[in-house]
């Protein structure tokens, strides 16, 4: 174990954003934690940050503690029952690694989640989905590494108050966990999900007759190239903004404003295509400087070359007032700002 001083996290976050972190340290095992937990340097340093693959985070200054990079690898199955199996990852495997390991084994469940960015770690805490399926309906439970108390515990799927984007992870357990493990429940007879979006449409070009895992998984990384920027060639985080829910009042009163508002049920209320919202207002394709709002899908900010995280943040915000403006909506941000 070794703690490296003033590192730069251009390459931890897929903003490409040049911030850089006063300590970085990275854990391979438990017992490396351990390690890193118990040296007098972060017994002494304030903040700390665990890092995945760093797809959900912007840099807008540098970091002033300790970030540790989780790296812990390994997927197997541990149990099977006759319908279903249950699948652990380690939090530091790459997510779409994870998605192909389970389609080439017929584990089926997570096929629409193909090439979301992101380490598996990541997938609980903000509860990732696409394509009509969320971790929330395959998640069995983890296993976290609690800071303070220096034990490791087990969390059901009951414990972590699953939302939209949401977890407990990012409320009342955010400094207290570091999560290690993930076990998810996945089937043997797949249950297929196409009904989202253009997944039908895609199928039918790729001729397919007969739905699989494979194909779905195939259907929806091609949907996914098609509009979203790749991190490698385009610094971003995918969607910076969550879809805004509201009620089945207000959505009525808007409808009538803007007959063409897109929208969805959402149990009780409505969520509102936030890119529809932001398109409308005019910022898809912008540019100021590197950072821009993606010319394919306006969720998206992006880092063209040399953004500062600053600078994103900045259009983000006129973002969020120009739509507060136009349709007196309050969009959040997805994205976990530092
Ligand atoms: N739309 C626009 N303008 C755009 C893009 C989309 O009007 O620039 C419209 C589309 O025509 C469509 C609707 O908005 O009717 C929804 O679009 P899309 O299916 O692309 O999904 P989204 O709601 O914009 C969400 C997730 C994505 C996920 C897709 C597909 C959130 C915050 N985002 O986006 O997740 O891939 O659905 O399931 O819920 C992510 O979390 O990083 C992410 C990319």
């Amino acid at each position: 174990m070794q703690i490296q001083e003033n590192i730069s996290l251009r390459n931890f976050n897929t903003f490409g954003i040049d911030a850089r972190a006063k300590y970085f340290a990275s854990f391979e095992s438990l017992e490396e934690l351990e390690e890193i937990v118990d040296s007098d340097l972060f017994k002494h340093e304030k903040n700390s940050l665990i890092l995945g693959g760093g797809s959900n985070m912007l840099f807008t200054k540098n970091y002033d503690g300790i970030v540790l990079k989780n790296a812990l690898k390994g997927i197997s199955c541990i149990s099977e029952d006759e319908n279903s199996y249950i699948v652990s990852a380690a939090a530091g495997e790459v997510w779409h690694k994870f998605v192909l390991h389970c389609i080439a084994h017929q584990y089926a469940g997570i096929e629409n989640l193909s090439l979301i960015p992101g380490n598996v770690g990541a997938s609980p805490i903000q509860n990732i989905g696409a394509y009509g399926v969320e971790i929330k309906d395959v998640f069995y439970s983890l296993e976290a590494y609690h800071k303070k108390d220096k034990k490791v515990v087990e969390l059901k799927k009951e414990a972590c108050a699953f939302g939209y984007r949401d977890s407990i992870f990012k409320h009342q357990f955010k400094e207290d966990y570091i999560i290690l493990k993930v076990n998810y429940r996945l089937q043997k007879q797949p249950v297929f999900h196409t009904q989202y979006g253009n997944i039908e449409a895609e199928l039918q070009r790729m001729g397919v007759t007969e739905l699989s895992i494979q194909n779905i998984s195939q259907a929806v990384i091609q949907i996914r190239q098609s509009k979203l920027p790749d991190p490698a060639v385009i610094g971003n985080a995918g969607s910076f903004f969550k879809n805004p829910i509201i009620t089945p009042v207000q959505w009525e009163a808007l409808k009538q404003q803007f007959p063409h508002l897109i929208s969805f049920p959402f149990q009780d209320a409505v969520k509102l295509s936030a890119a529809w919202l932001i398109e409308s207002c005019g910022w898809k394709g912008y540019r100021e400087g590197d950072a821009g709002c993606h010319e394919k899908q306006a969720l998206v900010l992006v880092n063209y070359g040399r953004a500062h995280g600053r600078e994103i943040f900045a259009l983000s915000q006129k973002i969020i007032d120009s739509v507060y403006q136009k349709f007196h909506v309050e969009l959040e941000r997805e994205v976990n700002i530092y």
